[in-house]
């Protein structure tokens, strides 16, 4: 009880600092003087030192109050930063180990190892060394893009600024993660909330001075983009770092079985508390290089490593109402609001109920007693409620039946590959005609991923809809600055900081201009798919014009499911004049013709049979990564049709009938050497 209060007051003067912090740094705008606003953090960080439990990610803690972004350079990584899966159980593993055999065609004998690494919560980083030299730092950023802070890192005693070692690359990407010992943490006088927090915190300075005071530490585990490293495998790399001088993790470990990993998980997880650093779970890497270059990535992980994270955590609260979320897709999410309950030391107020057909397995009612459960950085969700505690007059949820935005009908789609009616229930409109749609979609359209405007956040977007600054894509390149500067919170400096921001992004290129429609179905990866086919916004228009949506078919990757969301789009006379207008606005790069690096450059593939000792999906990303690619029916644009085991005769015949190539299995390798 004491606690629930403690966090209700916590609560409220995040949310306090937060509005302070928006006038202070967003809007240049401070809405009171320095002090108080020194004293309110101040109050804030004490309250989380007290009270460990305390956590939220718009505390002052987690930022030592300014944008990163506007203050270091921007710098492209070579080889993007990627991320990880994650696993929660055994059978998470099993499938995952599934998943990697699958692809690896279940060749007979093939034993699995890992590489197993504790997974410290921290910061990661990766530095650029020349010829033996540290001479670039950047922090991960968005994965694709970093910001420059060597100097910062330069004060890590952990990491080398000059290495002479005869087997040490010429050029290489370290990665690792920079972080503080909580024994250290434990010295720091009252400044942050925990040790993520002070590593993070300390490593954007501005002045490297004062990152130097903070003890951090850096373990080497990764590599991005190199030159001359010669390594087989994980545990291999590993070994050289050590040599090399980095410092690597003393848990780091091989194991063969999924149920060794999981003994080693358990061990771990039960004396977590006893190691100097915070660790969030295990990362399992397949050791062997060459299985790893063959398994490749999928989006932005690698087939080939996960993360095992350690246990959910959960806590009881009580439903005090339930909304209902509208996304840009017009997918209708209910939330539980709930009492503010600590789990895990993070303050929950908000539950995900996924669905409507989640209300009503688990018959979840307004005021019911709940199981909350949170784990990592996954949404908190429902687990069940406590039948025993719900009052007499307690009533079933009545899931609306019209959008409560706009009151269009509601309805569940049929699947076309489960062939069952979706979970989900959507609004039936098109899209901008209901408003909340229409809002997300403009969220979605310079959200990160897409036009990727600075500053532009989703209360930005929010307020400018309400005061119809916005209310297509295209009012986005087309805004009224000088009533902008205006508006409360706004000067000069900002309305010119967001002009330059926008103005930026007035070229963009095609694959992102088309994942910034949002249209359904059709995601990042799809995007680049469709993008790489058509090469040019102008195409794309004439899809439409030129009613020829059915040759999108032939592009390995898109369905029926992606074809039936295009026309849709296509059919709706908002969406036209979006297009329209966008067109005129903006430029939008033509897709170059692949890199020309690649052996099979402007050619085109396509299987049929069974191939021997290489799954579909293997041989597929082998065509790819040497810059050919795949298509999915049999037409004059072919230019090799792979035949293995057992194919379709009718493919081959078509193939003779247009004069194809034919050609078998090893011969298409040899193209390849
Ligand atoms: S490997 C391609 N190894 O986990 C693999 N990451 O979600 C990506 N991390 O951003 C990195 N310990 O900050 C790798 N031994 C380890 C790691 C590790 C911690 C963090 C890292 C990364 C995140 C991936």
């Amino acid at each position: 009880m004491i606690d629930e209060k403690i966090s209700q007051k916590y609560l409220e003067k995040i949310k306090l600092f937060k509005k302070y912090n928006k006038h202070y740094y967003d809007l240049n705008k401070p809405i009171i003087d320095d002090h108080e606003f020194d004293k309110l953090k101040l109050e804030i960080i004490n309250l989380e030192k007290k009270n460990k439990f305390l956590k939220h990610k718009d505390s002052p803690s987690n930022s030592v109050g300014f944008k990163p972004s506007k203050i270091f350079k921007k710098v492209k990584h070579k080889t993007a930063m990627l991320s990880l899966g994650n696993a929660f159980s055994q059978e998470d593993l099993l499938n995952f180990e599934k998943k990697i055999l699958n692809f690896l065609n279940n060749e007979p004998g093939l034993n699995i190892e890992y590489s197993v690494e504790p997974k410290i919560d921290g910061i990661s980083a990766s530095l650029l060394y020349k010829d033996g030299k540290f001479v670039t730092g950047l922090s991960r950023g968005d994965g694709k893009e970093g910001e420059d802070i060597t100097e910062n890192l330069k004060t890590i005693k952990d990491i080398p600024h000059k290495i002479i070692k005869k087997d040490f690359p010429e050029e290489i990407d370290i990665r690792g993660e920079v972080f503080i010992q909580n024994s250290d943490f434990k010295n720091l006088i009252n400044k942050f909330a925990n040790p993520r927090n002070a590593a993070s915190g300390s490593l954007r300075q501005k002045d490297s001075k004062e990152t130097e005071k903070i003890p951090l530490k850096f373990i080497a585990y990764t590599f991005g983009y190199e030159k001359g490293l010669e390594v087989s495998s994980q545990e291999d790399y590993l070994k050289k770092l050590k040599d090399w001088g980095f410092k690597t993790n003393p848990l780091n470990k091989k194991i063969k079985t999924i149920e060794d990993l999981m003994k080693n998980y358990n061990e771990i997880e039960k004396k977590r508390d006893q190691i100097n650093f915070d660790i969030d779970g295990i990362v399992y890497k397949v050791n062997s290089f060459a299985l790893q270059k063959r398994l490749g990535n999928v989006a932005n992980a690698p087939r080939w490593a996960i993360a095992h994270k350690f246990s959910a955590n959960s806590s009881i609260s009580k439903i005090e109402s339930i909304e209902i979320q509208i996304g840009r897709t017009g997918a209708l999410t209910p939330v539980a609001k709930i009492k503010p309950v600590n789990i895990g030391g993070v303050v929950v107020s908000n539950a995900t109920l996924h669905n409507e057909e989640e209300i009503n397995r688990k018959d979840i009612r307004i005021g019911d007693t709940v199981i909350i459960e949170r784990a990592g950085d996954v949404i908190p969700h429902v687990i069940s409620v406590d039948l025993k505690l719900r009052g007499k007059d307690s009533k079933k949820f009545n899931f609306p039946k019209n959008c409560p935005s706009c009151g269009s009908k509601t309805v569940k789609d049929f699947n076309l590959s489960t062939k069952k009616e979706d979970a989900v229930r959507r609004c039936s409109s098109e899209g901008y005609e209901c408003e909340k749609m229409a809002i997300e979609k403009i969220k979605h359209f310079v959200s990160k991923e897409a036009f990727n405007i600075d500053g532009f956040g989703k209360k930005i977007v929010e307020n400018f809809w309400k005061l119809n600054l916005i209310k297509l894509p295209q009012d986005l390149f087309k805004l009224d600055y000088t009533k902008i500067e205006s508006l409360e919170g706004w000067g000069k400096q900002s309305v010119a900081n967001l002009k330059y921001s926008i103005n930026q992004k007035k070229t963009i290129s095609f694959e992102k201009f088309i994942y910034a429609l949002g249209i359904r179905h059709i995601g990042l990866e799809n995007a680049k798919i469709i993008s790489k086919n058509l090469k040019s916004l102008k195409n794309f228009i004439n899809l439409s014009k030129k009613k020829n949506f059915d040759n999108l078919i032939n592009i390995d990757g898109i369905g029926q499911t992606q074809i039936n969301s295009i026309k849709n789009f296509f059919e709706n006379s908002t969406n036209l004049y979006v297009l329209k207008n966008l067109e005129k606005l903006l430029i939008v790069k033509n897709v170059e013709n692949q890199r020309a690096d690649g052996i099979l450059n402007n050619k085109t593939f396509m299987f049929t049979g069974k191939l021997l000792n290489m799954s579909r999906s293997e041989a597929k990303a082998l065509i790819e990564q040497n810059s050919g690619s795949i298509v999915s029916n049999v037409t004059k644009k072919l230019d090799y049709l792979i035949v293995g085991e057992k194919p379709t005769n009718r493919k081959i015949d078509a193939a003779k009938n247009l004069r194809v190539k034919i050609l078998d299995q090893s011969s298409w390798l040899k193209m390849l050497k």
